[in-house]
């Protein structure tokens, strides 16, 4: 029996093969080509990198429309204003994801309403949130939490019934696919980010997917003129926020969406080879991936940890001794979203608990995460199921 690294063994793992971003040549030619026009604003002149970057960005999602703006976050309050949302509206989301998602509602005047997710999936469910509906709820936030897609037959047949529009948080999702078609081109807008730690980076950034000429954000970007019904040009009609992308950033962008059709491919078969070799371990298994799931893309990796299977040794333990072996484990965005202070009071709460006991449950006993980027080489994938396998043979010495 060897002895686990939580007792002073020998680690399973020395160190998992990991680079990110990837970057070279075309990145730095991008970024210098930039500097030396002097034209460091995507205004004003032909040629622009960020131009570029979302056509080719439109491009890999199947959207009519593709527009930048600096982050993830802002891509979601761009994408609820687009789509109409007005002061004290109801939005549902889910309870488990990033606090952006939740954050981005309450900038844009709107009140997110948490419902609770599927166990099966750890996305949003779809009748928790039909549950959620009011008459002052207008529109919906699918999360494709961890790049795992929501279940968008569901919500997008909810949103038909009750009216709504449908902003998909695709920070987590790029190359998640649902039926064949990319995630950011199924409901009325998709809102990505560009964030360092990204499957698509620029360091920072983000950008609206969309079909519909409706949803477009010009007047909450540029320019910020419109036509009155005289005939007239109007100057800085709507008060806003400027959320351009820069130059630089859109060259690095560019850069990378070379990149990010092979990266995807590599994170998805390699992921699903991780998923078979974990069904041979007891006691933890991937995500059951739905058949409409035609790709995922992959943020974080989930692993369903079940305690009784492990001795009674608790998810927590599990992950320390996971840890002490050489591979780097959470619980991807601790506690569920409305146990921030930000939202704790938020108006739709007062009276109305929360109640979410599958977020609760999987994200206090069940979730084990680990970050995307070991997905990119097999080799990792042997180590980590060797680390797993190494708990699993010793699991009498784990501190329960
Ligand atoms: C689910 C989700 N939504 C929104 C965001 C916000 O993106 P950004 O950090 O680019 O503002 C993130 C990432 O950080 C995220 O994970």
């Amino acid at each position: 029996m060897a002895t686990l690294a939580i007792h002073g063994g020998t680690p399973a793992v020395s160190k998992l093969r990991t680079e990110w971003p990837v970057r070279g040549d075309l990145e730095r030619e991008n970024v210098l080509d930039v500097l030396d026009s002097g034209s460091w604003c995507s205004l004003g002149h032909d040629g622009s990198k960020v131009t570029a970057a979302m056509e080719a960005f439109r491009e890999w999602i199947g959207t009519k429309h593709a527009t930048a703006c600096t982050s993830g976050t802002s891509a979601l309050e761009l994408a609820l204003r687009a789509c109409g949302i007005q002061h004290g509206d109801e939005i549902i989301v889910p309870a488990v994801t990033f606090y952006a998602s939740a954050s981005a509602i309450v900038m844009a005047g709107g009140v997110p309403v948490f419902v609770d997710i599927d166990p099966n999936t750890y996305q949003i469910s779809a009748e928790a949130a039909a549950a959620a509906v009011t008459d002052r709820t207008t529109g919906i936030m699918p999360v494709h939490y961890g790049g795992y897609p929501a279940d968008m037959d569901a919500i997008s047949a909810l949103a038909d019934k009750r009216g709504l529009f449908v902003v998909e948080d695709c920070a987590e999702a790029h190359g998640s696919e649902w039926r064949g078609r990319k995630v950011g081109s199924l409901g009325s807008v998709g809102a990505f980010s560009f964030q360092m730690g990204k499957p698509l980076t620029a360091g920072e950034g983000g950008a609206i997917t969309f079909d519909d000429d409706a949803y477009s954000i010009s007047q909450y970007q540029y320019p910020r003129t419109r036509t009155a019904a005289d005939g007239t040009e109007e100057s800085y009609h709507v008060a806003c926020g400027n959320f351009r992308m820069s130059e630089f950033v859109g060259a690095i962008l560019l850069s990378q969406i070379s990149r990010v059709r092979e990266q995807t491919e590599a994170r998805w078969a390699n992921g699903e080879y991780f998923a078979e070799e974990l069904e041979k371990i007891d006691g933890v298994s991937a995500l059951k991936r739905d058949p409409r799931i035609t790709k995922r893309g992959y943020y974080f990796y989930f692993i369903r940890y079940d305690a009784s299977a492990w001795n009674g040794v608790s998810r927590d333990r599990f992950m320390e001794a996971l840890r002490a072996e050489g591979v780097s484990c959470g619980t991807a965005h601790n506690d569920p979203v409305y146990e921030y202070a930000a939202f704790k009071d938020m108006p739709a709460r007062q009276g109305v608990e929360v109640d979410c006991p599958e977020a609760e449950r999987v994200y206090h006993t069940e979730v084990v995460a680990l970050g995307k980027d070991f997905l990119m080489y097999r080799e990792n994938i042997d180590a980590v199921v060797g680390a797993i396998r190494k708990l699993r043979e010793n699991v009498g010495d784990i501190p329960g």
